[in-house]
């Protein structure tokens, strides 16, 4: 082949790649639109009302009270002793790694399902960019779900339910980070 047509060929090759990644891309924005759509809160709280399986179950208190303790051992160093966050954590990284946000309300550990919070407890999310680090192995399965269900138990009642929602409808178990 001469030389000439290798170059056209690469640039068929370039462009063909840039045409697919592009609708690969309008595809994701697309469907991450419609699943926001989805979850939107007053929607699906009303439809789930309307079908009476929406209640946000009680909190087990034994394991709130335990995970007040695996907290403030383990979580509070960075997350706050009042589910703060560290400070600035909304605005800023530190040389390119994300800081540990509030757990309370102020926070977004409520826009996520039940399933990618313990996911992130186990697994940590991104331990390369950031130093939140898995839990597995350290603590046993019963803190990790003791630490999230304290956290729950200090958001107020409409996060609470929304949190509960989007749990049901677990859009996002898939989801991985923050
Ligand atoms: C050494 C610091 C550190 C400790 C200790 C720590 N975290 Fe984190 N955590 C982080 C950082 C940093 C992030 C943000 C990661 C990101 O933005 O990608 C994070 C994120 C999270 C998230 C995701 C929040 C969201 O809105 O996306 C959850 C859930 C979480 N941590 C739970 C815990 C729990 C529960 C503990 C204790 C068992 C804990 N973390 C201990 C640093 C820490």
């Amino acid at each position: 082949m001469s030389r000439r047509t290798a170059i056209i060929l690469a640039l068929v090759a370039t462009l063909a790649a840039s045409i697919a990644a592009v609708t690969r891309f309008a595809t994701l924005a697309t469907n991450a639109t419609a699943t926001e759509a989805r979850i939107a809160p007053g929607k699906l709280e009303a439809a789930q009302r309307a079908a009476g399986v929406y209640a946000v179950p009680a909190l087990d208190p034994a394991l709130v009270e335990r995970g007040r303790t695996v907290y403030a051992e383990s979580c509070a160093r960075c997350h706050g002793a009042q589910l703060e966050g560290q400070n600035g954590w909304a605005y800023m990284n530190t040389f390119g790694r994300y800081m540990a946000p509030a757990h309370s309300d102020i926070g977004h550990t409520w826009q996520h399902a039940d399933a990618t919070l313990l996911n992130n407890v186990m697994f940590g999310i991104e331990p390369e960019h950031t130093e939140m680090q898995g839990f597995r192995g350290i603590l046993s399965s019963l803190d990790q779900a003791a630490a999230l269900a304290y956290i729950k138990s200090r958001w107020s009642e409409p996060v609470r339910s929304y949190q509960h929602s989007i749990s049901l409808e677990n859009h996002y178990t898939n989801e991985t980070g923050h």
